[in-house]
């Protein structure tokens, strides 16, 4: 047993409090990691806002973390202690009929276990004082130190600072991965982002990285315009400031309709807007923001007749092992920054003020340092 540093969550609505918890060590297969760093992301708080139906409470919340591994379980050979690693929510076994399907990043070996907070075995390795404290999305980087499944690792460059390239663990590769694996942008698109926090963001420095020509960034928060041209976008629009519905500005802007559209939100009503606006016979909308839980999209039939198209994506579709690694080595190689996306940085202590900012729209990202 090892004492960690973690924020606990005790129930919906409820902040976290900062507690020195008892974490079991590795069992086979299973990889003891000390976090470095740690963003804050919306299904942090979407958790912990008591929405989300499968929440657990107490539970150690975080899925955006870097970190180092100091112990190693039984039969564990494809990490090493030191070795530097991004936990990943979406595993990758390589063994399971989503992983040998070729055809998507969704591993479902453990997502049961993972959904019930548990490793693997059904237990948990986190306690406080004798009582169970869950595991949440796998990872739980709002811990100083935290068990991993082997497979929920991706063994990175150790030259990539972890305060930066912590952000390729949900939001950033969530953004750019969907430009590539779901969508695929290709030199001279037309594209249309809605939503410009870490993830639309994202979405156009993938977008330029593609050589999309033109990059129209939609948002009601004329505050995010700075940072989304800054990194590439060409055009940015406020639909409040349009009579017309949103996806009929786009198309008049366009000649008819983007390439492709990205809804980055969550937000069901700007879905059917995302799709709306992408051009006839071919345009591909990508939904890429999580809605509420139970409610459902619509649009009328005709508009996929007429060819267009409705995907989404998890994670960019990016498969965690066998390709986060080339992510950071992208960062490393100068191909895209992280640093305009940390608008803040915190102690552990102060995470509850990285929830206050990222719901008054002041942040795009907070990182913990641990
Ligand atoms: N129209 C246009 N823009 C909107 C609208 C709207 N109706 N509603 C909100 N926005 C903008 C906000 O102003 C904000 O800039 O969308 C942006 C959302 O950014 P963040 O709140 O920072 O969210 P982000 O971290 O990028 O995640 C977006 O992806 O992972 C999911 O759960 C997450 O659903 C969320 C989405
Ligand atoms: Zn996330
Ligand atoms: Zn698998």
């Amino acid at each position: 047993m090892i004492k960690s540093r973690a924020a606990v969550a005790w129930g919906a609505g409820q902040p976290l409090t900062i507690e020195e918890v008892s974490v079991q060590p590795p069992k086979a297969g299973e990889v003891l990691v000390r976090i470095v760093a740690s963003g804050v992301c919306h299904t942090d708080a979407f958790t912990l806002s008591g929405d989300d139906p499968e929440g657990i409470f107490p539970s150690i919340l975080g899925h955006e973390g870097g970190g180092v591994v100091e112990e190693i379980g039984e039969g564990v050979t494809s990490v090493a202690v030191g070795d530097h690693v991004i936990p990943l929510y979406t595993p990758e076994c390589g063994q399971c009929k989503f992983c040998l399907s070729g055809k998507t990043n969704l591993c479902q070996k453990i997502r049961t276990t993972q959904g019930q907070g548990l490793m693997p075995d059904g237990t948990t390795r986190f306690s406080l004082h004798g009582n169970e404290i869950f595991h949440y999305m796998g990872t739980s980087t709002f811990s100083e130190y935290t068990v991993l499944p082997e497979i929920a690792l991706a063994k990175i460059n150790k030259q990539a600072p972890l305060k930066e390239v912590c952000l390729l663990g949900c939001g950033v590769t969530t953004g750019m991965g969907a430009v590539v694996n779901a969508a695929n942008v290709k030199p001279g698109d037309t594209v249309a982002i809605f939503g410009l926090g870490g993830i639309g963001l994202s979405v156009v420095i993938g977008a330029v990285m593609a050589g999309a020509q033109r990059i129209i960034a939609v948002d009601i928060n004329a505050d995010k315009f700075e940072l989304a041209t800054k990194l590439g976008a060409t055009d940015c629009i406020n639909p409040q400031e349009y009579g017309d519905p949103i996806q009929d500005v786009i198309v008049d802007l366009t000649d008819g309709g983007v390439d492709y559209s990205f809804e980055c939100i969550g937000n069901v009503h700007t879905m059917r807007s995302a799709l709306e606006c992408c051009h006839k016979g071919w345009g591909e909308s990508v939904i890429i923001g999580v809605a509420g839980a139970g409610q459902e999209i619509s649009t009328r039939p005709f508009q996929l007749v007429t060819g267009r198209v409705w995907r989404g994506t998890a994670f960019g579709g990016v498969k965690g092992r066998s390709q986060l690694p080339g992510y950071v080595e992208d960062y490393l190689a100068g191909k895209f920054r992280l640093d305009d996306f940390i608008t803040h940085t915190m102690g552990l202590k102060d995470i509850n003020h990285a929830f206050e900012l990222m719901h008054e729209g002041k942040s795009i990202r907070s990182v913990i340092h641990f």
